[in-house]
């Protein structure tokens, strides 16, 4: 029988490390990382979060520590989760979380850019996002959006660079804006959670900010949160978000949703960012541990799909370990 020659057509530029290199579009490069930051009021010393590894709740006093850390890994922009130690029927004392954010800026100032998340799960008596009816089964979007403002206008005081409202009610991008502007915080930027899932993804982030919903009236967030099955929806508050006023798109979660970021990328000119959340961090996390796969590589896999599929930010619990992965990573 003939011999038949199958000539090299694509394959000449996978052949060394070197022309993989040379012709690898996708750069990945820490300065696009935000690593996202948990600090529990009252709590005595570091907690560990199921599923979450090397991440810790912080206390007041470890968090400046992990800071500077951070900063040595390269890392300067974050994204906050003030955890109060109790819950509230009033939601006005935001003293914690601004408490934090000033000592964060007196200590760190301009060597840090901090958003901090702007949600009421964590201080809900029944963790959900915002206000509830008074049979606790619905979520009132207008009273939310008050209670959201009044708190995105003490955290613009206390010096936050960034607001993140990842509550999901209506309206309350523009809101958002119209008060940091009217009280002379222009230059606060906000990080809309423009696309956010209901998803399963979230399990270990409940655990760390105490803030899973308990109400039996409303047992999900699917009443304000996105449908998986409607990135209709998805894509149109993500171009309302932008239309109040939204600086930085997010996507959420990230991995599971790269036609969500590969859509809204087309259709902004804003940066657009994607959250790889607790629950997906924790699967690589745990098929890491079970020897299952390579947890650097695994990482940057994801990372870099997050970046093909057009997101400008990576929002990652491992974060701090970008600078030297991206470094070693093997082309
Ligand atoms: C608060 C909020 C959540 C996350 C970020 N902000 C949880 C939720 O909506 O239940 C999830 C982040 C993560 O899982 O890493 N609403």
């Amino acid at each position: 029988m003939e011999k038949i020659e199958y000539p090299l057509t694509q394959r000449r530029l996978r052949t060394s490390s070197l022309v993989r290199e040379l012709t690898a579009s996708v750069k990945l490069n820490h300065k696009s990382f935000i690593l996202p930051l948990f600090v529990e009021e009252g709590l005595a010393a570091p907690r560990p979060v199921p599923g979450l590894g090397p991440v810790l709740v912080e206390t007041i006093h470890s968090i400046t520590g992990v800071v500077e850390k951070q900063l040595a890994n390269g890392i300067a922009k974050f994204l906050l989760f003030p955890v109060p130690a109790g819950k509230q029927e009033q939601l006005k004392d935001f003293s914690f979380a601004t408490n934090l954010v000033r000592t964060l800026k007196q200590t760190f100032s301009e060597r840090i850019w901090i958003a901090a998340d702007l949600c009421l799960c964590s201080y809900t008596t029944h963790g959900h996002c915002g206000v509830l009816d008074e049979e606790h089964t619905r979520l009132l979007n207008s009273p939310t959006v008050d209670v959201l403002v009044q708190y995105a206008s003490k955290l613009a005081a206390a010096g936050v660079d960034c607001i993140a409202p990842s509550d999901m009610t209506d309206g309350r991008i523009g809101a958002i804006r119209t008060r940091l502007d009217a009280l002379g915080f222009e230059e606060v930027t906000i990080m809309s959670y423009a696309a956010k899932f209901s998803s399963q993804f979230y399990g270990p982030f409940r655990d760390a900010c105490h803030s899973a919903p308990q109400s039996a009236g409303l047992q999900n967030r699917k009443t304000y949160q996105h449908s998986p099955l409607n990135p209709a929806d998805a894509l149109a508050s993500a171009s309302r978000d932008e239309r109040e006023g939204a600086d930085i798109l997010m996507v959420k979660p990230a991995a599971l949703y790269t036609d969500i970021i590969a859509s809204v990328k087309a259709s902004t000119e804003k940066p657009v960012a994607a959250y790889h959340v607790s629950g997906e961090y924790a699967a690589i996390e745990a098929l890491a541990e079970k020897g299952l796969v390579n947890r650097a590589a695994a990482h940057l896999e994801v990372w870099t799909a997050l970046s093909r599929a057009g997101a400008d930010i990576i929002i990652s619990y491992a974060a701090g370990e970008a600078r030297q992965w991206i470094k070693e990573m093997e082309y």
